[in-house]
């Protein structure tokens, strides 16, 4: 492992600080925490208000003098002192206390990866602000390698590809290490914008901000596959008179509107394989990839993969909270460390 196994057996609690989700797991207590990444402020007097699940249901739906903020942005935390205070209230008080009574609290957390040194930074200043004395980083690749259960310490390829909201990251891993990786910036985020574009050129109807998912849900049987209801019901507020207006959605044509952030994400794939040496890329033909996080889930999107590549695509069991598990698996001790010890004369 390209990390130190033994520093982060020694980590008390470990974060991945996502574009859409935190989550959070205490060692010997599990996931404790997987919430939106979202917090609402009062303006006037800065308090805040709510954060995860019920601050994301406030948005765009508050008066003036509540803001709805999201700390992490792209993979990276933008306002650190935002996120403290929403970890701290998403913690609760008793976790807290229990990682207070630590004597040297240490930390791990997951990167995405080729983060610049910037948002590293940024990172380690937010557990250092919860009281961290040690943070210990993780590339998310690995972490949801290893949650997902892949063999990643031995020496055969395995292809991981994390979907997150923000980008979406494409590693081959052997040995424990990355060979070859690609991050792409795009992500669930993407795919929204792309729906809500549609529905605005196509039907100028423009979608509140949550109704993406129901949309998405709504074609779910259908979704980047090819069968399913061919058309779906959508309410949302006309473009030009600003009444509320309902519309049938031809679900072909949010299909082709989808695909076209995808394409980015298909050439990563290519690059990335392009990129690995033969020995491997051999090994993936008949193991294929595995994909995680929390846009692994957009119906149909396995099945565009599997088209494009040709080689087997899995799910992972879990998909979102697969980085989570992983680093909370390295914590517990669960993962065998790769013993590369020279060989006696
Ligand atoms: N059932 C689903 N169908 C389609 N998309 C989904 C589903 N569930 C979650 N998503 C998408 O997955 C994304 C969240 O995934 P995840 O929790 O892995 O992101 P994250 O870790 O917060 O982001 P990042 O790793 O990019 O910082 C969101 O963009 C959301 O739209
Ligand atoms: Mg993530």
């Amino acid at each position: 492992m390209t990390v130190s196994l033994e520093q982060l057996r020694r980590c008390h609690f470990a974060v991945d600080l996502g574009a859409a989700r935190t989550r959070v797991y205490v060692k010997g207590a599990g996931l404790v925490v997987d919430q939106p990444s979202v917090a609402a402020v009062n303006n006037r007097s800065g308090a805040l208000i709510a954060v995860g699940d019920l601050a994301e249901q406030m948005t765009g739906r508050t008066p003036g003098y509540i803001r709805v903020v999201r700390p992490i942005s792209g993979g990276t935390v933008v306002d650190i002192e935002m996120a403290q205070r929403m970890l701290r209230h998403l913690l609760g008080e008793k976790t807290r206390r229990a990682l207070r009574r630590k004597p040297r609290l240490r930390a791990a957390a997951c990167t995405p990866h080729a983060a610049d040194p910037l948002a590293t930074r940024a990172t380690i200043e937010t557990l250092v602000g919860l009281g961290a004395r040690r943070v210990v980083l993780v590339d998310t690749l690995i972490a949801a390698a290893v949650g997902c259960g892949l063999p990643v310490e031995r020496p055969e390829a395995t292809m991981i590809m994390v979907c997150g909201a923000a980008a979406t990251q494409v590693a081959v891993l052997s040995l424990g290490s990355i060979v070859t990786a690609e991050r792409i910036p795009v992500g669930g985020e993407a795919v929204d914008r792309a729906i809500v574009q549609h529905l605005r050129h196509a039907h100028q109807l423009m979608l509140p901000s949550q109704s993406v998912r129901p949309l998405q849900v709504a074609l779910s049987a259908s979704g980047l596959a090819q069968h399913g209801p061919a058309s779906a019901e959508i309410h949302g507020r006309d473009v030009v008179t600003g009444l509320p207006r309902t519309v049938r959605v031809d679900t072909a044509a949010v299909r082709v509107a989808i695909q076209t952030p995808l394409t980015a994400v298909l050439d990563g794939i290519g690059k990335v394989l392009r990129d690995c040496p033969p020995d491997l890329v051999a090994d993936l033909a008949d193991r294929g990839m595995v994909m995680v996080g929390g846009s692994a889930l957009l119906p149909g999107f396995d099945q565009m993969l599997r088209q494009a590549t040709g080689m087997p695509v899995h799910i992972a069991e879990r998909p979102d909270v697969c980085a989570a598990e992983g680093l909370g698996a390295m914590l517990e001790g669960r993962v065998e460390p790769l013993l590369l010890n020279p060989l006696a004369a």
